[in-house]
């Protein structure tokens, strides 16, 4: 019987995650980790598994677990409100939570998959490749990079062990309204227009993002414990879709003609351009995302149209 761990379950991605597990091994055993600071028990409806409330940074993992052993930890526990600046707060909780798992992981090697984030980057412009150097420009993009420094120190004293990083970009779907105003520009966009609003963007609408489809971020990351060895690979849809064409999208898939407001950007810079090259994903994982922006929105569409209260 598999077993697999997936701490974050609660939230967007990890409950997204949790529940295609359950799909595809109907079987495993699979056990939840989640403090609830940004999760919601109601993201897990239909979830078999078991439960454990706790706080990663704060758990003795050999108590909780034991003896017990998994065939995969997913690792999506973070704080992911970017604009939380409590520099202590958020490397505590997301660096030290991470050790703590890898320490665990490491007597039975079991491959770790994580959740890393473009926001590794920083503010460059362009298509980003995983050997280019980090620039967090934010304490939460700090402990991301952070993470991937531990993972590769891990990783190179334990060349047989598998610790995949996995760097999301701009994810969007089902059970992320949660997040309120962290949740995707997607959504925002959608939730404006489905209340007859024109959908607010900074001058011009031209800004491009790689907005990703959560149903492949799932399928990268079941992908990714397969892995035939450690590495840290981009997750986006490897397309760079500005807002201007998501609103399109977005009207399209709900049948509206809603102009956009554009209205003064606030700040000094914005980031022009995101997007993902997936070639290595595409080579060392054989991942090729399903979802194109404009038929990953037109399904989380028709999923909000029929899922929302
Ligand atoms: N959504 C995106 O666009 C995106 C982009 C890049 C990276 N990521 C990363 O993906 C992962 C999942 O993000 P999400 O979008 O699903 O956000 P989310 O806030 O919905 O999920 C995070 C989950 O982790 C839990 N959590 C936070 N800190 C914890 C702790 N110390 N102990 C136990 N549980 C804890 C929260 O309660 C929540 O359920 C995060 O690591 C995030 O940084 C997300």
């Amino acid at each position: 019987m598999r077993k697999f761990l997936v701490t974050g379950g609660a939230g967007f991605i990890g409950s997204n995650l949790t529940l295609a597990l359950q799909d595809r091994y109907p079987d495993a055993r699979i056990v939840v980790l989640d403090d609830f600071r940004s999760g919601d028990f109601r993201n897990l409806r239909g979830f078999r598994g078991d439960f454990v409330a706790a706080d990663v940074s704060r758990l003795d993992w050999n108590r909780q677990f034991g003896d017990r052993s998994f065939d995969t930890i997913y690792h999506e526990a973070s704080i992911t409100d970017t604009t939380v600046h409590d520099q202590f707060l958020q490397t505590h909780d997301n660096i030290e939570g991470f050790r703590r798992m890898l320490e665990f992981a490491l007597v039975t090697h079991t491959p770790v998959v994580y959740a890393s984030s473009a926001a590794t980057y920083g503010i460059c412009s362009g298509v980003q490749q995983e050997d280019q150097p980090p620039a967090p420009a934010n304490v939460y993009a700090f402990t991301k990079v952070q993470l991937d420094n531990l993972a590769r120190d891990y990783a190179s004293r334990n060349p047989s062990w598998h610790i995949v990083g996995l760097r999301y970009f701009n994810v969007y779907g089902p059970n992320e309204a949660h997040k309120k105003a962290a949740a995707s520009m997607i959504y925002q966009l959608y939730s404006q227009m489905k209340s007859g609003r024109r959908p607010k963007v900074f001058k011009m609408g031209e800004q491009k993002r790689d907005f990703v489809y959560v149903k492949d971020v799932v399928a990268l990351t079941i992908q990714a414990a397969n892995s035939p060895k450690s590495g840290i690979y981009n997750c986006g849809s490897g397309r760079a879709f500005s807002f201007n064409e998501a609103i399109a999208a977005i009207n399209r898939a709900l049948g509206t003609q809603l102009e956009p407001d554009y209205i003064e950007n606030p700040y000094d810079f914005y980031q022009p351009h995101t997007e993902a090259d997936m070639g290595r994903a595409r080579v060392e994982l054989g991942h090729v995302p399903e979802f194109s922006p404009e038929s990953g929105i037109a399904d989380y569409v028709r999923w909000l149209e029929s899922n929302r209260a």
